[in-house]
This record gives C-alpha cells, sequence and structure tokens, in this order.
C-alpha cells in the first residue's frame, strides 16, 4: 500500500467556510479530492466572535470534504484576516561565519531572526516573516543566498503580524472541530499563490481579493512582496445596503445582486424597461422596481469601496512600479462592471483573477447557496482556499496517509496524534 501525502486547506471566511482536501504527488502536482462549503457563523468582519458558532461551521464544511475524500484529516492550513492584521518592512544583517565565507542554512537562519526584531505591542503576535531580497557585500536583488560566498549577509523583510487575541480564537476553533492547524497564512498571501502569474508579481502587480467582510490587498513589486492590508470592507455591505434601500430581507437583497446588480449607472440608463421583482421586507408582498434604484444603491457603496483601495495602494508607493496593475478575486469581484469602475477609480489596468485549477468542481459541488446567475458556483470564491493548498505544499508539514490496515501501526500514529493534541489543547 502507498502513502499518500494530503494537504487540506481552510478558508474560514465572513460568508463561507471552505475546505479542500488535496492530494498530492511527489512532484508536487496536486488534485483536489474533497471540498466542503458550510455557510459562515460566528465571525464578524473576518475575526471570530463566537468559537462554538465558528468551530460548527468548520465541522460542518471538513465533514462534508471528508466524507467527498473517503479519509479523514488530521490538520489544515488555515487563513487569517480581519482589520488586526498590520504589517510592516525590516531589515536584518549579519556577518557570515565559517572559514570559507560561504553562506550557510545558519547563516540564512541567522539573518532572517536578526530581521525579526521589532518592537512589538504585548498584544500582537508575528504572523510571516517574508524575505523579500537578499544582500551579499552590498549586492542587492538576490533571491537565494545559499552557498554563495560573502562576509556579510543582509535581508530586507515583510513582516505580518496580528492581534493575538484574534489567532488564538482563530486556532480554538480549529481545534475545537477536531483539528490541528498546520500554519496560519494571511490570506491574501494565500492568495496570491493561486492568482497571480510569475510575470505579474516580477512586474509589479497588485492583488485585491474583496470577499464579504474583509477586503484582502498583497503588493509586489519586482517579484516581492512589499505591503498588506486588510480592509474592513466587502460585498455583504452592498448587499446590506440593497436591503436597506429596497426595503426587502437581507437574502433576497443578495439574490437581487447576483441576478440584477451592476456597478455601472451608464449601463442601467440604456435599458430603461428592465424591471426587477422585489419581495416586501415582512416578506409577504412583490413589487416592480426599475433597475436603476438598484444601481443608485449599488454603485456608490462600490465606488466608495474602490476609493478606500485606492488610497491604500497609494500607500504602498507609486504605481509606476505596478505596471501589471490590478487583479480582482473574490466573490464580490464578480459584481458586473466591478473591473471597469474599478479601472476608473485606481487608474490602473485591472483584470478578474481565478485559480486556474478546480475546473470540473462546480459539477460535484449542488449548492445553491453560492452558485451564480449561470448556475455555476464561481472559482473566484476559491482563491484563498487553493492558494492554502499551494501554501501548503510550498512549505510542508503536510500528513502522509497510509493506507493500512496493520493494528499496530495505526495504533502508533493515533497515540502520536494524540500527544500532539494534547499539546495543543494545553498551550491554548
Ligand atoms: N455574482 C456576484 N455578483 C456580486 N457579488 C457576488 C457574486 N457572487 C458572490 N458575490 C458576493 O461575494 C461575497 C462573498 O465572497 P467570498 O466567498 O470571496 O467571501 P468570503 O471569503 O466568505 O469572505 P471574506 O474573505 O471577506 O472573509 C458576498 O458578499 C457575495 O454577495
Ligand atoms: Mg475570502
Amino acid at each position: 500500500m502507498s502513502d499518500r501525502r494530503i494537504i487540506t486547506g481552510l478558508d474560514i471566511g465572513t460568508t463561507k467556510i471552505c475546505t479542500i482536501i488535496a492530494e498530492v504527488s511527489s512532484d508536487n502536482e496536486f488534485e483536489i479530492i474533497g471540498i466542503g462549503f458550510s455557510p459562515s457563523k460566528g465571525l464578524n468582519k473576518g475575526i471570530v466572535v463566537n468559537i462554538d458558532k465558528v468551530s460548527n461551521a468548520i465541522r460542518e464544511s471538513v465533514n462534508k470534504a471528508q466524507i467527498m475524500a473517503g479519509l479523514e484529516v488530521d490538520s489544515a492550513f488555515i487563513g487569517i484576516a480581519g482589520s488586526h492584521i498590520s504589517s510592516i518592512n525590516n531589515h536584518g544583517v549579519v556577518a557570515v561565519t565559517g572559514n570559507e565565507k560561504e553562506i550557510t542554512e545558519n547563516d540564512i537562519s541567522r539573518v532572517m531572526e536578526a530581521a525579526q526584531i521589532i518592537s512589538l505591542p504585548a498584544e500582537e503576535e508575528i504572523i510571516h516573516v517574508i524575505p523579500r531580497e537578499f544582500i551579499v557585500d552590498g549586492y542587492k536583488g538576490i533571491k537565494d543566498p545559499l552557498g554563495m560566498s560573502g562576509v556579510r549577509l543582509e535581508v530586507e523583510t515583510h513582516i505580518v503580524k496580528g492581534s493575538s487575541t484574534s489567532i488564538q480564537n482563530l486556532v480554538k476553533s480549529v481545534i475545537r472541530a477536531g483539528l490541528e492547524v498546520d500554519d496560519i497564512v494571511l490570506e491574501p498571501l494565500a492568495s496570491s499563490k493561486s492568482v497571480l502569474t510569475e510575470d505579474e508579481k516580477e512586474l509589479g502587480v497588485i492583488l485585491v481579493d474583496i470577499g464579504g467582510g474583509t477586503t484582502d490587498i498583497v503588493v509586489f513589486h519586482e517579484g516581492s512582496i512589499v505591503a498588506t492590508y486588510v480592509l474592513p470592507v466587502g460585498g455583504n455591505h452592498v448587499t446590506h445596503d440593497i436591503a436597506i434601500g429596497l426595503r426587502t430581507p437581507i437574502s433576497e437583497a443578495e439574490k437581487i445582486k447576483i441576478n440584477h446588480g451592476t456597478a455601472l449607472p451608464g449601463e442601467s440608463k440604456e435599458d430603461k424597461d428592465y424591471y426587477i421583482e422585489v419581495l416586501s421586507a415582512s416578506g409577504e408582498e412583490k413589487k416592480e422596481i426599475p433597475r436603476n434604484l438598484l444601481t443608485n444603491v449599488i454603485e456608490p457603496r462600490t465606488m466608495e469601496m474602490y476609493e478606500m483601495i485606492n488610497r491604500q495602494i497609494y500607500s504602498a508607493g507609486p504605481k509606476d512600479l505596478t505596471p501589471a496593475g490590478v487583479v480582482l478575486t473574490g466573490g464580490a469581484s464578480l459584481l458586473d462592471g466591478s473591473a471597469l469602475l474599478a479601472e476608473e477609480v485606481f487608474d490602473l489596468p485591472v483584470r478578474l483573477g481565478k485559480p486556474d485549477y478546480v475546473y470540473g468542481l462546480s459539477d460535484v459541488i449542488d449548492d445553491p447557496l453560492y452558485k451564480n446567475k449561470d448556475g455555476k458556483i464561481p472559482k473566484a470564491i476559491f482563491s484563498t482556499v487553493i492558494g492554502l493548498v499551494e501554501y501548503g505544499i510550498e512549505n510542508g508539514t503536510a500528513e502522509v496517509k497510509t493506507n493500512t490496515t496493520d493494528k499496530k501501526e495505526k495504533q502508533i500514529t493515533e497515540s502520536f496524534i494524540d500527544k500532539v493534541k494534547s499539546w495543543f489543547k494545553e498551550f491554548f
């Protein structure tokens, strides 16, 4: 019986919790063998506000994926977002040790440690330390200095940090759902793995993942991350405005947005006879309204969101450093006309991004909640979870599943897992 390398990605979003179980081949290609969705509960703007609700929703999502995959998973790579996240760039420097003056792994880990020394408030924790470039004896732009000769090794890093309480509440929710945490990954960093091309990152590009409750941004200059932001706005705010503006229940507002919504007012003026049926707030009566009333609600809110994003993009540096423009992804990027409006506001080329993978998935998931007006589940909502799997493949600590019926071997594995589980429980 062969060993199977399994990686699980768990995207705990504000609208949906999505689990993907992937089987990784020896050449690091992967195949999705299980996928599960559950409606998100207990989160507000990307932050856990009710551990029980979140862990129940996680359990539901993971169970569905496990049933599809025909196996149980013990751990997952989980995404993190929320406005408690912030980032800074830092610098580290060390002298190269050893007689040969050849840079070793030890030198690299020492310089990475040196670059982590920042004054961190007591209530914050570091989530990622991402090397942007190494500098050897003054020569910049080195991606991998291992084995190079030199006496002075420097590194420029991008450090992502977040509130300890928010991180712990997220981890607790996952553990309470019966899973261990392989690693915590910033959501836009994960999405950038599944959506951006190497060329875009080399040229300079901005990824904007607009979800339900948060908008996650990551900026690349010359192949490296220079800035990450999480803004507390997303598609749910638009839905909320529609519910108020058209006096209709939230669930109805969501359907209307997906089926008739557009961010472009010009377009709706053209089709004057476009009327839509709207359920009254009590849910008892139906009325007909012209579509431009809907557009008049959507356009200003979307514009306001894009202007907020634009201010953040500006703060990361001049726009000519990102000639590849903006890549929009996430559920709210699917709003009709979003790319055109975004181009106008950002004054940069904009394309819609989605992971290459997931073909055929809409055939296996039959959940009306996540379907678009074409009856399919859009790939753009998988950007983060597929990226989590890709991050897991690159950064290791995957599960190895042995298809064994050998009782003794099974017992050993189980007792090892119990040990790790109890360590985790002790920790929190
Ligand atoms: N066709 C569509 N047109 C407009 N909006 C859409 C469409 N499809 C989905 N959305 C919106 O996308 C949002 C959900 O996106 P997504 O699944 O990426 O969010 P999430 O990952 O759960 O949330 P977050 O990343 O904020 O935690 C919802 O606000 C939903 O209304
Ligand atoms: Mg998301």
